[in-house]
């Protein structure tokens, strides 16, 4: 906005600082992101998905005794009421999962045993059983949706177990296993993304956590954000084959079409989560034996690069990868609150250790002030 009396508007808060945060970095000119100063890669390689859940709320890794008792905590909280089961029953069969979960949490709010305490010690208390409970929540609702009775969770399970167990009621490979954990871990923070920030200003409000999490699913589902990883598989199955790949991105550039899963506000010249859920997602091709999504994401990458220079970013291979473990393609991004439901928590809690309500201006460009007139004058 230009002119001497009007401020500078930073449309979509480009380039905004709107607060500091200890809990995670992106650094745009590395391609690089690190979680409480770990690079995020690295976490990957040597730490399943509880640690980082640990390591985000709680500043550091945890020693064997804390993880043992982070899992103990988190396993025991996983079972959901018999009224959360019969809302869920209740849901309309071609609902969303990602609105029966935005529903769920919201519901679970209105159960809560410390529903008026915002103290910090309930919100990480409400935190776990958010953790514990959205996978059971996603099962059931994912489930009801095609006639079929929950799966009771199973204590002993680690989370990875437990999401696989609850949705298709028996454990996968160590391999899968081990790229779905590393896709959690990819998906647990990443600063002040839309969704994050939803949840801190719902939280700057002092409203509770169940609100601040039940706004960050809604923020989350739009396709610019965390649904990019559905329709990334949606674009993957409507080209079909790598050989077709190129026309078809030509003809998306013809129409000046977003692709989807290319491109982030931060990132110009790359996502440093993308190699690592690349190459798990690989691994998955391998282990199903069908290399078509990997090749077609391949030659779609390649031309985005070569004539838009355009990077994709982690829904990109995430979508794929997500799709030869077997999951339906609108579970992709409940899987996505699944995980991130630890970075919000992070977000949350700093948020009300240091809160100032959160709330910017706007620049009137309406019509002047003026007299209501009579109904007869209209
Ligand atoms: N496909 C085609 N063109 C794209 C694109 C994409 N995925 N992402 C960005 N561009 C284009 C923009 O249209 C814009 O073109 P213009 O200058 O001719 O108008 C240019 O690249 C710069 O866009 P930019 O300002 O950097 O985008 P943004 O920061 O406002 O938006 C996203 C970032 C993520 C919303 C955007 O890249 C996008 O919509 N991507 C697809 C959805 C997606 O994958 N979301 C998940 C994000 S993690």
């Amino acid at each position: 906005m230009s002119g001497s009396n009007e401020p500078t508007i930073y449309k979509g808060l480009v380039g905004v600082y709107a607060d500091v945060s200890a809990v995670s970095k992106v650094m745009p000119e590395t391609n690089s992101l690190t979680y409480r100063g770990y690079a995020v890669q690295d976490l990957c390689e040597l730490c399943c998905f509880e640690e980082v859940a640990y390591l985000l709320w709680n500043g550091e890794l945890p020693t064997a005794a804390q993880l043992a008792d982070f899992r103990a905590a988190e396993a025991a909280e996983r079972e959901i009421s018999p009224s959360l089961h019969a809302v869920i029953k209740a849901f309309p069969k071609d609902a969303h999962p990602m609105d029966a979960i935005r529903t769920c949490v919201s519901f679970l709010g209105l159960e809560d045993p410390e529903a008026g305490d915002t103290s910090d010690a309930a919100q990480r208390r409400k935190a776990m059983r958010l953790l514990a409970k959205i996978p059971t929540c996603i099962a059931a609702a994912t489930r009801a949706a095609k006639g079929l009775l929950p799966v009771a969770p199973n204590p002993s399970h680690t989370f990875a177990e437990n999401f696989f167990n609850l949705v298709f009621d028996k454990v996968p490979a160590p391999e899968v296993l081990k790229s779905f954990d590393v896709s959690l871990i990819l998906y647990a923070e990443h600063t002040f993304n839309a969704s994050t920030f939803t949840a801190r200003t719902v939280t700057s409000t002092m409203a509770d956590i169940h609100g601040a999490i039940t706004a960050g699913i809604a923020a989350l589902k739009g396709p610019l954000h965390g649904g990019a990883n559905e329709a990334v598989m949606h674009m993957l199955k409507e080209i079909g084959s790598p050989d077709v790949a190129e026309e078809w991105l030509s003809t998306r550039f013809d129409h000046k079409a977003l692709v989807m899963g290319f491109g982030h506000r931060v990132y110009k010249s790359g996502d440093s989560r993308v190699p690592t859920m690349t190459k798990y997602a690989e691994k998955m091709a391998e282990v199903v034996g069908d290399r078509r999504w990997m090749e077609t994401s391949r030659v779609l990458a390649a031309k985005m690069l070569k004539e838009k220079n355009i990077h994709p970013n982690l829904d990109f291979p995430a979508g794929p990868a997500y799709y030869l473990m077997g999951f339906d393609i609108p579970l992709f991004t409940p899987i996505f609150v699944a995980s991130r439901i630890t970075g919000w928590a992070a977000h949350v809690f700093e948020q009300g250790a240091d809160n100032r309500l959160i709330r910017p201006l706007s620049y009137y460009t309406g019509l002047e002030q003026r007299a209501v007139p009579p109904m007869s004058a209209r």
